[in-house]
């Protein structure tokens, strides 16, 4: 068995409800001046806590501009007024998207080196302001990750820093957060959760510490994504996702994502299609490109996601297939790339960018090539 090491948040609080004893965490902690990144649509929603920190005398500076991926400039903006505020912790109440940009703001605010420096893993070698991060998505599983991606407009390219100081010091995953989220939201964050899941099962690096999680996590999503999609209000099945995306954001840290997120990548670079549809595209393909080098792994991803068919190995994994076509059908997602608006001309240039994302490339449990990347698109197309 190989070695691994799993760092998390030093504080994971989970269920229904949590976000108040976020509040009487961070006021118990003493910390007086408050950085929170969070989005639009959630400050209502928020207002009675907001309303407490601020009672309990808690200087609180509120930014919801970032609205989708962020890229450098948006860095460049929101650091600015982070330094000018000088706060003693950073929060982020939100997806992704601005969890991601709260991990970097954290690490940054005290240093002013060129951001772009740290790209790439275990570059970012300390943060000494407290980070608090709270999901209010059930896909990214960025508030226990140590992963933060942003865009970079210069190179047209998502570009990824990992470190174990952007693991935050608490995590809060509140499913009540996620309560009313669209449809389309839900399915799409939900499919990239599914995809951590599955890409941590079966990968080169797989390990019984988060197969387990992994696992869990795909029995989760699979069965409750449906029904979260058609009832948006479904407390149960909205704490099954939250928590199986939980579980897939701490398969990142030691065993990380593969092919399909380095696929998926130039979609949402040169088309603006967001992460998790992303993902929803490509998955099933790169499931059946890999389908030989991971029979068993597939299967049992199959038995989690319900099936009891007896069948052999390689039919249960092939049946395994077809139902996360059937659960992205049903979410009401595309099925192809083109239909998702991409060219076909496109593809020689995405399979390009694909291979750059070395870093996940290498965790696929088949090696892949120019041809191979490029057959998986048309494939998908
Ligand atoms: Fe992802």
């Amino acid at each position: 068995m190989s070695v691994i090491s799993m760092h998390s948040p030093r504080n994971i609080t989970f269920g229904p409800g949590c976000t108040d004893q976020m509040i009487k965490d961070i006021i118990a902690s003493g910390k007086k001046r408050i950085y929170i990144l969070s989005a639009e649509p959630l400050i209502p929603k928020l207002k009675t806590q907001f309303d407490c920190l601020s009672e309990n005398r808690i200087v609180l500076r509120i930014n919801t501009s970032i609205q989708a991926e962020p890229a450098f400039a948006d860095f460049e903006r929101i650091i600015a007024e982070a330094r000018d505020f000088m706060p003693d912790a950073v929060v982020g109440i939100g997806g992704g998207s601005v969890m991601d940009m709260a991990k970097l703001i954290a690490a940054f605010i005290g240093q002013h080196k060129p951001v772009k420096d740290y790209i790439g893993t275990d570059l970012i070698t300390e943060r000494k302001t407290h980070l608090i991060c709270a999901a209010t998505t059930s896909g990214t599983g960025s508030e226990v990750s140590p992963n933060s991606i942003i865009i970079d407009e210069t190179e047209n390219a998502k570009k990824g820093f990992v470190s174990p100081y952007l693991i935050p010091d608490a995590a809060y995953i509140d499913p009540v957060l996620t309560l009313g989220l669209s449809p389309l939201i839900t399915a799409y964050t939900g499919m990239d959760a599914l995809t951590h899941c599955i890409e941590a099962y079966a990968n080169r690096n797989a390990h019984p510490l988060t197969d387990t999680l992994a696992l869990q996590g795909i029995s989760l999503i699979s069965r409750n994504l449906i029904t979260a999609v058609r009832d948006s209000n479904n407390l149960q099945a909205r704490t099954s996702l939250a928590l199986g995306s939980l579980y897939g954001g701490m398969c990142l840290g030691p065993v990380s994502t593969a092919a399909v997120h380095a696929l998926a990548y130039p979609l949402g670079c040169d088309y603006n299609i967001p992460h998790g549809l992303s993902n929803s595209l490509l998955l099933p393909y790169v499931m059946e490109f890999n389908l030989h080098a991971a029979e068993e792994r597939y299967a049992s991803i199959a038995r989690a996601t319900g099936i009891t068919d007896s069948l052999s190995q390689h039919d249960l994994a092939v049946k395994g297939i077809e139902f996360i076509r059937y659960l992205i059908a049903s979410c009401n997602l595309p099925a192809y790339l083109h239909e998702a608006g991409i060219h076909n001309n496109s593809i020689e240039k995405m399979a390009l960018a694909a291979l750059e994302v070395k870093r996940l490339v290498k965790n696929n449990v088949r090696e892949l090539n120019l041809e191979d990347v490029v057959s998986i698109y048309q494939q998908a197309f």
